[in-house]
């Protein structure tokens, strides 16, 4: 079972790029985390260009999107929303419909009380919109300065919800399989 972690900020000591961080050194065999912190190489979205000449980069993330069992996504929120970069990665996922019916695991840090929450619900119902199975639980980090340290959940209550969330994305993404044998039966 793959999981793969999209990360919307692209700083170098992002407190999201932690979570994802510790999220790959929580999981272990059978499952595998893979980490792509490289949405900034994408183009803008154009529907004009994805017609005519889909960039090699885009038809990579539809195809590690595609691969992936399931998808852990952080953001961090910027002005009561989520990143320019990673609403971006999602309009080139529109077109692939490589996340619908996808299971997608949310997740937000912010040095604020509030957590990312603002970002994540903006985040969850663009992708509900694009069909993908976006679990109930999801993990907010607020005050994560606190909880994050040297690039790493330092926090043992977070850390346990965090691996409590993935727990959770891979009883998704075993749901989301016994529903697919059961249509092809
Ligand atoms: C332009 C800008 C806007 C922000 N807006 C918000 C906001 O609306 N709510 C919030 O909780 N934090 C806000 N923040 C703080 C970010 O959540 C904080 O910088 C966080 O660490 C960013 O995530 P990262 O550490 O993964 O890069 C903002 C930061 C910037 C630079």
């Amino acid at each position: 079972m793959e999981i793969l972690g999209l990360c919307g900020s692209l700083r170098s000591r992002s407190l999201n790029a932690a979570l994802l961080r510790s999220a790959a050194e929580l999981t272990r065999p059978p499952r595998a985390f893979v980490v792509d912190r490289g949405l900034d190489r994408l183009p803008f979205f154009d529907a004009e260009v994805e017609e005519s000449a889909l960039p090699a980069v885009v038809a990579e993330l539809r195809a590690a999107v595609g691969a992936a069992d399931g998808l852990l996504i952080v953001t961090p929120e910027y002005a009561h929303g989520t990143s320019g970069v990673l609403k971006n990665a999602l309009e080139w996922l529109v077109g692939g419909g490589e996340v619908d019916a996808k299971p997608v695991a949310l997740a937000s840090a912010s040095p604020a009380v509030t957590g990312g929450d603002r970002a994540r619900a903006w985040l969850a119902e663009t992708l509900a919109v694009m069909g993908a199975r976006v679990i109930p639980r999801e993990l907010r980090v607020p005050q994560a300065t606190l909880k994050i340290v040297d690039g790493r959940v330092t926090d043992e209550p977070t850390r346990q919800d965090l691996a409590g969330l993935l727990d959770d994305l891979a009883r998704a993404v075993a749901e989301a399989r016994e529903d697919s044998d059961t249509l092809a039966s």
